[in-house]
């Protein structure tokens, strides 16, 4: 296991985990709709935590799939619901199956689309940010390679005026989310705000759709 991985298991551990919210984020509930994306789609939640982000999901009428390094953070997250849960370790990843939510608990990296299955979107917040500059272009090509033309997602990126190299969270600014995103997706960005936790961080809201033949060029 890697410093970085060992770092965010410790954090769990400890409790240090500063970016957790306790409700669905404003912004997912406020764009979630502009993405056009049908109830009973399958929506990916990269690096997900314990967010209550993938019970609004599931509320409006998707499958969602979460994938998170910490097991720990998956086993608070299916003890928050009295709903039944079924867990399974056959593959490489531990599994949650509670309503219509599947948790893995694993690397993203070895995760694969034959898990992901058929995937219509996805919902980064906090994840890109997570990862250090020399991991983010390999994250940005494993969302590539798990999605589908056409597929769409918010990302919900950060700002700091710590200099690039302080984090977690990473301060990635617009320029480097065109030159991960472009090759394989169409980036929009939408808005930008004070984050909740203030520090000087603004985070950033950005609608992807990826590319591919048969998807929409707007
Ligand atoms: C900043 S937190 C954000 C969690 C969640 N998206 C949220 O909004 O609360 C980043 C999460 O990524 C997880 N993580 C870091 N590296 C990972 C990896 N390679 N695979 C899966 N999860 C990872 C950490 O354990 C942590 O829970």
């Amino acid at each position: 296991m890697s410093d970085q991985h060992e770092q965010w298991l410790a954090r769990w551990r400890e409790g240090r985990i500063g970016f957790h919210l306790a409700e669905p984020h404003p912004r997912l509930v406020e764009y979630w709709s502009c993405l056009g994306l049908a109830q009973g789609s399958r929506i990916l939640v990269p690096l997900c935590g314990k967010t209550p982000d993938m019970r609004w999901l599931a509320a409006q009428g998707h499958e969602v799939i979460g994938v998170e390094l910490a097991t720990e953070a998956l086993e608070a997250f299916v003890a928050e619901s009295d709903q039944p849960a079924a867990h399974d370790n056959d593959t490489r990843f531990e599994r949650w199956q509670q309503g219509a939510i599947t948790l893995y608990g694993g690397d993203f990296f070895h995760f694969r689309p034959a898990l992901a299955g058929e995937l219509a979107g996805f919902h980064d917040r906090a994840a890109l940010v997570a990862l250090p500059p020399s991991t983010r272009q390999r994250y940005a090509l494993h969302l590539a390679h798990l999605l589908p033309p056409g597929a769409a997602g918010l990302l919900i990126s950060l700002t700091h005026a710590a200099g690039p190299a302080e984090g977690p969270p990473y301060s990635v600014d617009e320029h480097e989310i065109r030159r991960l995103f472009d090759a394989n997706f169409r980036c929009e960005w939408l808005r930008s705000d004070e984050d909740a936790r203030g520090q000087g961080m603004r985070e950033h809201l950005w609608r992807l759709v990826r590319r591919g033949p048969g998807a929409a060029e707007a």
